[in-house]
């Protein structure tokens, strides 16, 4: 078997050795003698021309700094102010630049060359993201011949969101360079499907196939996952050492967690929660949400005013509910450790994933994963996540709807042990037999 080659903006580091793809993809890549590639995350002064190896880790990692003006064009700009409001539904958060769409093309092509002269013949080479959307076309330019399999971790928009982007079809052509496009959901694909048709300008030839001339490739959806024994295994051990106070006899906690991101929903999550305690007095001080938002891409603008905006929210409904005994809102705007996170979720009756669009949502796969059998707590979860497709037997809730989230944070809190352990094992199931290991083989099969 040829290596595999893995692609990512971010490479896996030190401080983030146990992320879920490198769970799923550490053993391919050890055994196959492959390698993972990305940036650096260190700024250079002038663009490197080769690739540089990081020491230690189980598998071999190269990477490549960015300058100063790639960090703001490429990534603040084409990825983050661009891409990522565009496959989130939110063109009204797009800034489209030119200097922003050249930098990001520059910054492929730079890889490309970089990455051209370390192919071999048999290697498969697997792109993560939105970052690389032009590398199989900048190597198919160049000659490359190999497999190319891309995953986007994010939801993929349809031809009415992606008539807001003046490159629409350049990211069409781009795309149909890889045999295989990966996505989250059906959702996704059906989206995606349709763009390369409306906007490509493609063939659809059924089964996902899809043909953009010259090119031919395969569109199917892959829902990623964990590894639902390893998180429940971490947050048995971890409920443990919880700081004593955090778990009260006679308070519930509800809990959320999301980088601090527009398209997460914190806002519409704080004000369903002021919603719920305006409803229900007899509720005050006997629940509490900790929302933990680690601030993420402070150079975009947007995320100071999605920062702005929960601080602001997080405050007016402390200030008009809270006592001295107690506070409705812990926002906590720090990362917290993974195995932190695994105590809490198990210690929390209600966990809360309400995104307004999201690719998967991991951190609903970890709350299930993290819950004790016996005494299981509630998901309540945005149909606009990935994982929605998957886990039906969530409270699901639509974010933009206060009311109703509001009604299903009481019954959530008000479920009967049998309800929840009914809902609980059928979610769990799910996780089991479709983890993270059942991902990365199933991907990797199809790209054959
Ligand atoms: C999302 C993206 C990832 C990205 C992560 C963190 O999950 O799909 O590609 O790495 O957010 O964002 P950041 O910009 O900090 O890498």
């Amino acid at each position: 078997m040829g290596r595999l080659i893995c692609l990512s903006n971010r490479i896996p580091t030190g401080a983030n050795p146990s992320g879920g793809l490198v769970v799923a993809l550490g053993d391919v890549l050890s055994e196959t003698g492959g390698v993972w590639i990305g940036t650096s995350g260190e700024i250079a002064e002038q663009p490197g021309t080769e690739l540089r190896e990081i020491e230690g880790g189980p598998f071999k990692r190269l990477c490549f700094d960015l300058t100063e003006e790639e960090h703001a064009l490429y990534y603040d700009g084409y990825s983050n102010s661009v891409l990522w409001p565009l496959f989130h539904g939110r063109t009204d958060l797009m800034q489209i630049q030119q200097d922003y769409l050249d930098s990001y093309k520059h910054v492929n092509r730079r890889l490309a060359k970089m990455l051209a002269p370390i192919l071999q013949p048999d290697d498969r080479i697997w792109v993560h993201d939105f970052h690389f959307l032009p590398l199989a076309y900048e190597l198919r330019v160049m000659g490359v011949q190999n497999p190319f399999g891309f995953f986007l971790h994010t939801p993929f928009p349809g031809p009415t969101t992606m008539r807001a982007l003046p490159n629409g079809r350049e990211i069409c052509e781009w795309l149909s360079n890889f045999d295989l496009i990966g996505l989250q959901s059906e959702r996704d694909v059906r989206a995606c499907l349709a763009s390369m048709v409306e906007i490509g300008g493609g063939s659809d030839f059924g089964s996902g196939f899809v043909h953009l001339s010259p090119r031919q490739c395969r569109i199917a959806a892959f829902p990623i996952s964990i590894d639902a024994g390893e998180f429940k295994t971490l947050a048995e051990r971890e409920i443990e050492k919880l700081p004593a106070g955090i778990v009260k006899a006679n308070r519930s906690l509800m809990i959320g967690v999301d980088r601090l991101d527009y398209s997460k929903g914190v806002p519409q999550r704080f004000r369903a929660f002021g919603e719920f305690l305006d409803r229900h007095e007899d509720w005050h001080r006997h629940v509490s949400l900790i929302q933990i938002s680690p601030p993420t891409r402070e150079g975009v603008p947007a995320y100071d005013d999605i920062r702005e905006e929960t601080e602001h929210l997080s405050g007016r409904i402390n200030g008009q509910f809270a006592d001295i005994q107690w506070a409705p809102i812990r926002f906590i705007n720090r990362p917290v450790p993974r195995a932190v996170l695994a105590g809490l979720y198990r210690a929390s009756q209600v966990g809360l994933v309400t995104p307004l669009m999201d690719g998967m949502n991991l951190v609903a796969k970890e709350y299930i994963a993290a819950q004790n059998p016996e005494n299981p707590g509630v998901l309540i979860l945005s149909k606009f996540a990935g994982a929605a497709e998957q886990m039906e037997e969530a409270l699901i809730v639509n974010p933009h709807d206060t009311e109703q989230m509001a009604t299903s944070m009481l019954t959530a809190l008000l479920m009967s042990l049998s309800e929840r352990r009914e809902r609980y094992h059928a979610l769990m199931k799910g996780l089991t037999t479709h983890d993270v290991h059942w991902w990365s083989k199933a991907f990797l099969t199809a790209l054959g």
